[in-house]
């Protein structure tokens, strides 16, 4: 089977984290090169983050570059209240041993994109901010994007406001491009995500395993759930981003509804929030630009984040990592 290509512009951040871990170990997909965006925290910090995920799960031949420095046209407003001061607190990692790519985000992609000879899939699990820079600067290549798949948004739900999601709102123009760009759309808003949940008591089919993946995940679960107990008050940790990913390989585990999906920019109150229309197909005005997720095998999902930390725990031993 031949493997789909991917770029993933995120903001580790947590679930990024495991969402890169879950892109990684699939032999589904080809991930082409790794972009950097400033949201959980500064693009300095989510950028050397990403690095440090890279190396290790073995895989320092990607690059990464890092993105835009803040939203287009807001200031920025970081996630420190869930992701900490470094944006991924929790588990100590080594510093990578690699540098980044001396481009700016866009221009990789816009490389990556131009020497694959099939068209790219865009992973996004941070801010639109990179994409959407991309998708302006480099018109002749939205041809050669396949579709977008993001975490972002919600149907009428919101985590930063009670309708804008934390992604969406940190640069709502940027979305605002990347949605009405025309390039099929598959979103992972909070309604899917907050079932995408591992619990607390879940946390120790992670930790009781040997290997430096599984106890990276079960650090990164400790600190993103104390965070979302105290933030949220919810039990466990909602694995947000790696919906974008595991729904590019396994779309068979999420239930969609196909509708236009677009995001408000002028009402003070719902700035940020996803406009979409879930009535009847025969009532909708606008035609289906792509599709939200609203339903999750939970069960599956979390038979997945284990088996890819066993297939990265086993790739880390056969290059030598862990002898
Ligand atoms: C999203 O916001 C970030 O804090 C997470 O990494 C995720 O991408 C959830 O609202
Ligand atoms: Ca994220």
């Amino acid at each position: 089977m031949n493997k789909i290509p991917v770029i993933i512009d995120c903001d580790p951040g947590h679930d990024d984290a495991i969402a890169l871990i879950t892109a990684l170990a699939s032999d589904r997909l080809d991930v082409l090169g790794i972009t950097a965006a400033a949201g959980n925290q500064t693009v300095d910090k989510t950028e050397k983050n990403a690095r440090k995920i890279l190396e290790i799960c073995a895989r320092t031949d990607i690059p990464v570059a890092k993105g835009r420095t803040a939203p287009l046209l807001q200031s920025l407003h970081v996630a420190r209240d869930i992701h900490g001061e470094s944006g991924m607190d929790g588990p100590v990692l080594p510093e990578p041993t690699f540098e980044p790519a001396k481009e700016p985000a866009e221009e990789l992609i816009a490389r990556l994109v131009e020497e694959c000879e099939t068209p790219v899939t865009l992973i996004i699990t941070g801010t639109c901010t990179n994409i959407a820079v991309f998708l302006l600067a480099y018109p002749h290549l939205h041809r050669k994007i396949a579709r977008i798949s993001l975490m972002g948004g919600g149907a009428f739900l919101g985590n930063r406001t009670p309708l804008a999601e934390f992604n969406i709102w940190a640069d709502p123009e940027a979305a605002r491009i990347v949605m009405d760009s025309q390039i099929p759309l598959e979103v992972y808003g909070l309604d899917v995500t907050h079932k995408a949940l591992i619990y607390q008591e879940e946390f120790e089919l992670f930790r009781k395993e040997e290997g430096a993946i599984f106890q990276l995940v079960a650090g990164l679960l400790d600190f993103f759930s104390a965070s979302y107990l105290n933030e949220r008050k919810m039990n466990g940790g909602p694995i947000h981003d790696a919906c974008a990913v595991m729904g590019v390989i396994y779309p068979e585990l999420f239930t969609y509804r196909e509708t236009h999906i677009s995001v408000e920019l002028e009402s003070r109150e719902s700035r940020g929030a996803l406009t979409m229309d879930l009535r009847p197909k025969e009532k909708r005005e606008k035609q289906a630009n792509g599709k939200i997720a609203l339903d999750v095998d939970r069960d599956k999902f979390l038979q997945l984040l284990l088996e890819s930390c066993k297939i990265l725990t086993a790739e880390r031993r056969k290059k030598g990592y862990d002898s």
